[in-house]
């Protein structure tokens, strides 16, 4: 008979979430130690330090790692690290992300290359060096964070939505290569969340021309979906929560879309 079950219970595990300064990456921080796993803060920008420390103040595991995720020795040695520091690594949330928002004919071969790096690069070569890690303690899960503009396309969004496209497709494959290593990946799919990416997005689109234009912005973002609001990083914690624990021990190569129904 199905009993009730602690499934979230994160209690021994040692996390890794890249980007985890800011936004995204800071909520799934604070709620993957929240439910008892070590957290590895890796963040190319030092700020993540500060945030790491408001965590193990609260009583929690974490620790802060500067990296540049599409540099593969900055990767290596900070991998090493984490595997030194907390004993071993049982989940991944490639979740580092930047965007120019600009058609493929405005963007430069620099800007391209920037966006594709960090997505898609990054993920590739944390993937690459922390699978072996999972091995190590018999497996583990991988969360990517694509975009909703990963299962449709988006206006001024080209080198961001072939990013994003990539991380939903990769996901598959990795999902099909690494079963047999008992490590789950998949995707979380978030649309509009308030961080500070979405501001800089606004800000590039001239949809905000000064911080008094920020809160309509918000609402105008959220006013299309069905449940009419944009998403907090809370929101899409709680997704990458559900797909690293054992309520998801049968999901893998899935893409999870949590956008308040915009997809939809
Ligand atoms: N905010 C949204 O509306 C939204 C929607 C869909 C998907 N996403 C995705 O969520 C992820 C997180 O975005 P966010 O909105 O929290 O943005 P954010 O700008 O608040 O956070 C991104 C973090 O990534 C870090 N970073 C950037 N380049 C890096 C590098 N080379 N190495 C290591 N760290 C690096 C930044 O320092 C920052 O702390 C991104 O992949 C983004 O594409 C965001």
């Amino acid at each position: 008979m199905i009993g009730k079950k602690n499934y979230l219970d994160l209690s021994g595990k040692a996390a890794v979430i890249t980007g985890a300064g800011s936004g995204i990456g800071l909520g799934v921080a604070q709620m993957l130690s929240a439910y008892g796993a070590a957290v590895a803060m890796v963040d190319i920008s030092p700020k993540a330090e500060e945030k790491a420390q408001e965590l193990r103040d609260a009583g929690r595991k974490a620790a802060f790692f500067q990296c540049d995720v599409t540099n593969e020795e900055s990767v290596m040695r900070v991998v090493q690290a984490i595997a030194d520091n907390f004993g071993r690594i049982d989940i991944l949330h490639n979740n580092a992300g930047v965007t120019v928002r600009k058609s493929i004919d405005q963007l430069e071969e620099k800007e391209w290359d920037f966006v594709l790096d960090v997505g898609l690069k990054g993920l590739f070569l944390m993937s690459k060096h922390v699978i072996p890690e999972m091995r190590k303690v018999g497996g583990g899960s991988i969360v990517n964070t694509g975009s909703g503009w990963g299962l449709k396309g988006g206006e001024q969004a080209a080198a961001y939505c072939a990013v994003k496209g990539g991380i939903v497709n990769v996901t598959r494959a990795m999902a099909i290569d690494h079963g047999k290593d008992n490590i789950r990946v998949n995707s979380i799919n978030p649309g509009d969340t308030l961080t500070a990416m979405m501001i800089s997005e606004g800000r590039q689109t001239g949809e905000i021309k000064s911080d008094a234009d920020i809160n309509e912005f918000f609402k105008s973002c959220g006013a299309g979906r069905p449940l009419a609001r944009i998403g907090q990083p809370e929101d899409i914690a709680k997704g990458v929560l559900f797909l690293c624990s054992d309520l998801a021990g049968w999901v893998t190569g899935a893409a999870l879309v949590v956008d308040g129904g915009g997809i939809a």
